[in-house]
C-alpha cells in the first residue's frame, strides 16, 4: 500500500520498524486517512515475521497536534457517528508487537492519545503532552479520559482535561506517563535502544507478556491473575522456553527462534 501521509520504514534497524507521521506543516494533525495509514501499517507490519517491535514518531516539532479539527469542524453528531473514526483505534489497539512513541514536541489531543495507545513512550526535553480539546468546545474522543486517568490518576487527569493545560516531558515523566526524556537529539535513537533490547527476547514471550499486561486495564485481579498463569503456562509450549532456560543453566546467550 502506498501511504500519502505516513513514511514506512519496516527494517529502520534489525527487526525494528518506523511508522513516520509526515504531515510536518499541519502540525501531524491526524485526519481520517493518516490514522487509516497507520492502521493498515500497523496491520503489514504485526505480520511481517522480520519486525519485533514498531516505532511511531512525528518530527522535532511535532508528534502530532491532535486530530485534524479543520476536517471535523463542519460536521454534525450523525457525521461523526456514521464516520466513527475510533473504530480504526480500535485495530490499532489489537496490535501484538510491542509499539514504542518517539516523541519531540506537542502530543496534543489525539497526538497524546495515539502516544498513549502505544505500550511505552521516550520523549524528547521539548515534548509538550496535552488534552486542549476542551478549549474547542469538544473532550476528548479517542481515550484521552480513560488512559491518561489511568496513567495520572485522577486529579492530573481532570486538571489536564478540564483546563487543556499541557505538561512538559519532565512532569510527564514524573507523572508516569512516560518512560524516559532525553535530549532532543537522542529522542530516536533512545527509542530504538529500547526496542532493541525488547527485540532480543522470545517474540511469543514479549506478545503474550504485553497482552497480560493489558489486561490489567480491563480486569478485575483474579480474572486477570487467571489470565496471567495461562500465558504462562503455555509458554512452556514453546521451544524458546526451553532455549531461553538451558542458555541460563549452560551460561551463554540465548538464540531465539520465535518457535
Ligand atoms: N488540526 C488541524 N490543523 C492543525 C491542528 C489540528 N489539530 N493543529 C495545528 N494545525 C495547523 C494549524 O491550523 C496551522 O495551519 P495553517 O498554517 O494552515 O494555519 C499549522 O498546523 C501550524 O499550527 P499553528 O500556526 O497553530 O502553530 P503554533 O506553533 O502557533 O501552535 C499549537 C501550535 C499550540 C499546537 C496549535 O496549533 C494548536 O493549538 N493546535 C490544536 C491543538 C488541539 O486542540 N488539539 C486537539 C484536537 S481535537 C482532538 O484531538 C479530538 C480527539 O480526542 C481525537
Amino acid at each position: 500500500m502506498n501511504f500519502e501521509y505516513i513514511i514506512v520504514t519496516p527494517q529502520y534497524d534489525e527487526k525494528i520498524a518506523l511508522i513516520k507521521l509526515n504531515r510536518p506543516k499541519e502540525l501531524n494533525a491526524l485526519n481520517l486517512q493518516l490514522m487509516l495509514e497507520i492502521k493498515q501499517a500497523l496491520i503489514d507490519l504485526d505480520n511481517d515475521e522480520n519486525v519485533a517491535v514498531i516505532i511511531i514518531t512525528g518530527n522535532d516539532r511535532a508528534f502530532a497536534a491532535g486530530a485534524d479539527i479543520k476536517q471535523m469542524s463542519g460536521k454534525n453528531a450523525v457525521d461523526m457517528l456514521k464516520i466513527d473514526q475510533f473504530s480504526t483505534w480500535d485495530q490499532i489497539r489489537k496490535t501484538k508487537k510491542p509499539i514504542i512513541a518517539a516523541v519531540s514536541g506537542f502530543a496534543l489531543g489525539g497526538g497524546c492519545e495515539l502516544c498513549m495507545i502505544c505500550d511505552m513512550i521516550v520523549a524528547s526535553e521539548t515534548a509538550q503532552f496535552g488534552q486542549p480539546e476542551i478549549n474547542i468546545g469538544v473532550m476528548p474522543g479517542a481515550g484521552g479520559t480513560q488512559r491518561l486517568t489511568r496513567a495520572v490518576g485522577k486529579a492530573r487527569a481532570m486538571e489536564m482535561v478540564l483546563t487543556g493545560t499541557f505538561i512538559s516531558a519532565n512532569e510527564a515523566l514524573q507523572y508516569g506517563l512516560i518512560n524516559k526524556v532525553v535530549p532532543i537529539e537522542l529522542y530516536l535513537s533512545e527509542t530504538v535502544k529500547l526496542a532493541k533490547n525488547i527485540a532480543e527476547k522470545s517474540p511469543i514471550a514479549v506478545q503474550l507478556a504485553k497482552e497480560s499486561v493489558l489486561k490489567a486495564f480491563e480486569t478485575p485481579l483474579q480474572e486477570g491473575l487467571y489470565f496471567e498463569r495461562k500465558n504462562f503456562y503455555m509458554l512452556f509450549a514453546t521451544e524458546d522456553q526451553k532455549e531461553g532456560m538451558s542458555a541460563f543453566v549452560e551460561k551463554r546467550k540465548p538464540n531465539f527462534k520465535g518457535q
